[in-house]
């Protein structure tokens, strides 16, 4: 039996600690990060058990209680807004999942000064294949009057404003990161206990890496500056850094996460069909955006820091860079060329 390493801070210890070197702190935060990595646990134990879906019900039948079985994806949608809307520390949410912003509106979550932003089972077109997906969220100070219900101006900042960023990955172990200006840490799920554990404490990107992750399907859809900097990733060798390795899994959350801990760059250019590429800019590039640069990385849309865009609609789309700072300074070199 395996026994419980009491050095090792769970992630409620070390969120408390953080609280410690800042007197004024209000602890918010804190509980905030304590809802989320809950509602981590509970959709961890359901794509723990997605394979078996198929026995245990499909999607849309009835469970033995009576009650339809969800997809895992509205599973993970409504747990994220349960535990922030039964916290305290949330005035409303917005999810890539849901059209339109929830308002908590009562009296507490109207007192709550942050708002969070999730996308609450990124990659769940793999979950019939048992490849990692994840959960990413995003927490942003209101900008609208306390005391009153959350307003669109709160979720519709620039991914600079962000407070933290995190994801949660479901992996072959299951991990909480998180970012706050002060630093990246990763938290590992100790099923034995069902608590998260500080298992790789500030996180910082290698300054290179030797991993590139695009989808070669897309190749000719990319405008010249992207395809010169894949053509430079396969002509790379030893002389000159290289070879670079390619790496895509096609669920962010897992591309991005391996490339942050080995060093890389991952990329979902525009184009020509769709300029803007896929991925979402409010639960997709700008957590990972903050993520990255506190880690020591750089992200962008192509042409601009991806944390400085003006968002103007929740659901709007952007051409998304991020990675290791020297190959991200590759890929701009052969972009401006
Ligand atoms: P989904 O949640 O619909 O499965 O999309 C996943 C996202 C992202 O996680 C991944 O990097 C990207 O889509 C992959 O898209 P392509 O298959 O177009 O490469």
């Amino acid at each position: 039996m395996s026994s419980i390493n009491r050095q090792v801070l769970t992630l409620d210890e070390f969120t408390i600690q953080q609280l410690r070197n800042f007197p004024k702190a209000t602890g918010e935060l804190s509980s905030l990060l304590r809802d989320i990595g809950l509602a981590a646990k509970r959709i961890n134990v359901e794509v723990n058990k997605a394979g078996l879906v198929d026995i245990l019900g499909d999607h849309g039948s009835v469970n033995v209680q009576g009650e339809e079985v969800k997809k895992l994806d509205v599973f993970a949608n409504n747990q994220m807004m349960g535990v922030l809307r039964h916290g305290i520390s949330c005035a409303g949410i917005g999810s890539e999942e849901m059209d339109d912003i929830v308002v908590f509106d009562d009296e507490v979550s109207n007192q709550s000064k942050y708002v969070v932003l999730f996308d609450p089972l990124d990659g769940s077109g793999n979950i019939d294949v048992n490849v990692s997906i994840g959960t990413i969220f995003s927490v942003y100070r209101r900008v609208s009057e306390l005391g009153k219900p959350c307003k669109k101006e709160d979720f519709l900042q620039p991914g600079i404003r962000q407070i933290a960023a995190g994801y949660v990955i479901y992996g072959s172990s299951t991990m909480l990161v998180y970012a706050t200006r002060r630093g990246v840490n990763g938290f590992t799920l100790d099923p034995s206990i069902g608590e998260f554990c500080l298992s790789h404490p500030d996180i910082k990107t290698p300054e290179f890496g030797k991993i590139y992750s695009v989808n070669h399907g897309n190749f000719f859809q990319y405008e010249e500056g992207v395809r010169k900097y894949i053509n430079l990733c396969q002509q790379k060798n030893k002389e000159n850094g290289g070879p670079y390795t390619q790496r895509y899994i096609g669920s962010m959350v897992s591309d991005v996460h391996r490339n942050l801990i080995k060093g890389g760059i991952f990329m979902y250019p525009g184009m020509k069909e769709k300029p803007k590429g896929k991925l979402r800019l409010l639960y997709e590039c700008n957590p990972f955006a903050f993520i990255l640069e506190v880690a020591g990385g750089k992200a962008t849309d192509g042409q601009q820091r991806v944390l400085d865009i003006e968002p103007t609609d929740l659901h709007e789309r952007s051409p998304f860079f991020v990675g290791s700072r020297g190959m991200m300074e590759e890929l701009e070199a052969c972009m401006k060329s």
